[in-house]
């Protein structure tokens, strides 16, 4: 389960004067849970429902109610200091009188003033009141006016409300207020939904316990692809031979180590995979045996017998889905396109990334990649050099155009 991950982002909520204010205390719990810093602000109002101690207890931060106090200490004007700090204002739950004093453009009292003095979105705002006070044309007028200065509403939920009618205006389940921050900080990109496959690395065979059969892949332009997606909003997956690079953040990394157990991990989740971008440098040879012991100089060995791996690309490009892509590399020293042309069939690709790796600032190690890109029945799209990040910002462009039909 991937869960929200709001660290490193400030979180002012404001809390208005309705039954539904203890439920704020659960939503404090759960954007701290989720890594925010919270700085709770409430109502004159608000404080007849709930206590201040409650919200810094959960927070770990001052609570503040009148434009006056010194939440900062004396150094800082609050109001302005809130406005600043914010990455968002989340106000749960906004009463009708709250909604009528921002609407004003009242400053007589702290959540009031702080927003007054933020110029910037984003402001969620979270309406909790009775069915009929929700309806009544001041409200929706409020509404209208404070949505034209760019504000977010939450539609209240329908339910039993505390009077024991069943109607609009019961506020959101912390849960759901939560994710509407996420969206809200986190829009998602043009993949977002989607399931991305990444392989990449060069794998090891192994000829005795200290040796193996290897390749000169760093794993560098696999990783830029797994991170670009889950910045565009993709789920991704990356299967990973040995390299010496850093997990990226957000992504699910699964490590291997040989062709048998790239094919392993691949086989079954491109199966499930809406795209599958083939990176990595497997090895098309593995020896047959594998000695138990470290080989001794003394002892000799002429001859290391190899047998053929599994073709994963093939296996994948025989049972691909429809509406799902597939992308594969080719990294080759001579007749680059022709290989790559041939690889692009035989392999039942949508698109190939062909490089010349003989080529210096191309191919392995390197920071920087020169790429043609292929489609079938279309021209080779040659790119200049460009750092592997955006080769890799290019690759999803071109893979979100084949998706969309665009
Ligand atoms: C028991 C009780 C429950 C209330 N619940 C709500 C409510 O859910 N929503 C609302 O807008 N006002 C509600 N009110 C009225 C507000 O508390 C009142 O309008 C107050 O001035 C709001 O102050 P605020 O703007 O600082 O939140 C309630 C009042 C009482 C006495």
């Amino acid at each position: 389960m991937i869960t929200v991950n709001l660290s490193g982002k400030t979180i002012i909520l404001g809390v208005g004067g309705s039954i539904s204010a203890y439920k704020s205390a659960d939503l404090c719990s759960k954007l701290v849970q989720a890594g925010a810093n919270v700085y709770p602000i409430l109502t004159r109002a608000a404080l007849k429902f709930v206590g201040a101690p409650t919200f810094w207890g959960l927070a770990a931060n001052p609570v503040s109610t009148d434009t006056f106090d010194e939440p900062f200490g004396t150094r800082e004007i609050a109001h302005l200091r809130y406005a600043e700090i914010a990455d968002i204002f989340v106000i749960a739950p906004a009463s009708a009188d709250v909604l009528s004093r921002l609407a004003a453009g009242a400053a007589d009292d702290m959540l009031s003033a702080a927003l007054l003095a933020r110029t910037t979105e984003p402001v969620l705002i979270c309406p909790a009141m009775n069915t009929d006070m929700w309806a009544h044309p001041a409200t929706q007028r409020n509404r209208a006016i404070l949505e034209g200065y760019g504000y977010t509403f939450l539609e209240p939920g329908v339910g039993r409300l505390a009077e024991g009618v069943v109607g609009a205006g019961r506020l959101p389940e912390p849960t759901e207020i939560v994710e509407a921050i996420r969206v809200i900080l986190f829009p998602p990109g043009d993949l977002g939904g989607l399931h991305v496959l990444v392989t990449a690395g060069g794998t090891q065979e192994p000829i005795d316990p200290v040796r193996f059969i290897g390749n000169r892949s760093s794993g560098k332009m696999g990783y830029a692809i797994a991170v670009e997606a889950a910045r565009r909003g993709a789920t991704v997956t990356l299967v990973s031979a040995p390299v010496s690079l850093t997990a990226p953040a957000d992504v699910e990394l699964v490590s291997v180590q040989t062709a048998g157990e790239m094919a392993d991990a691949v086989i079954p989740r491109a199966a499930v995979a809406d795209i599958v971008v083939q990176a990595a440098a497997v090895a098309d040879f593995r020896p047959v045996q594998i000695a138990a012991d470290k080989l001794k100089k003394r002892d000799g060995v002429s001859v290391i017998e190899l047998k053929e791996t599994l073709d994963i690309a093939a296996v994948v490009g025989k049972h691909k889905r429809p509406g799902q892509t597939l992308v594969g590399f080719a990294a080759e020293t001579t007749d680059v396109l022709a290989n790559a042309q041939e690889k692009l069939t035989a392999k039942n690709l949508d698109l190939l990334v062909a490089n010349d790796v003989s080529e210096p600032g191309s191919g392995f190690g390197t920071d920087t990649n020169r790429v043609t890109f292929l489609r079938p029945g279309a021209e080779p799209e040659p790119l200049p050099q460009l750092p592997k990040s955006e080769v890799a910002r290019e690759l999803w462009n071109r893979v979100v155009k084949l998706r969309t039909g665009a």
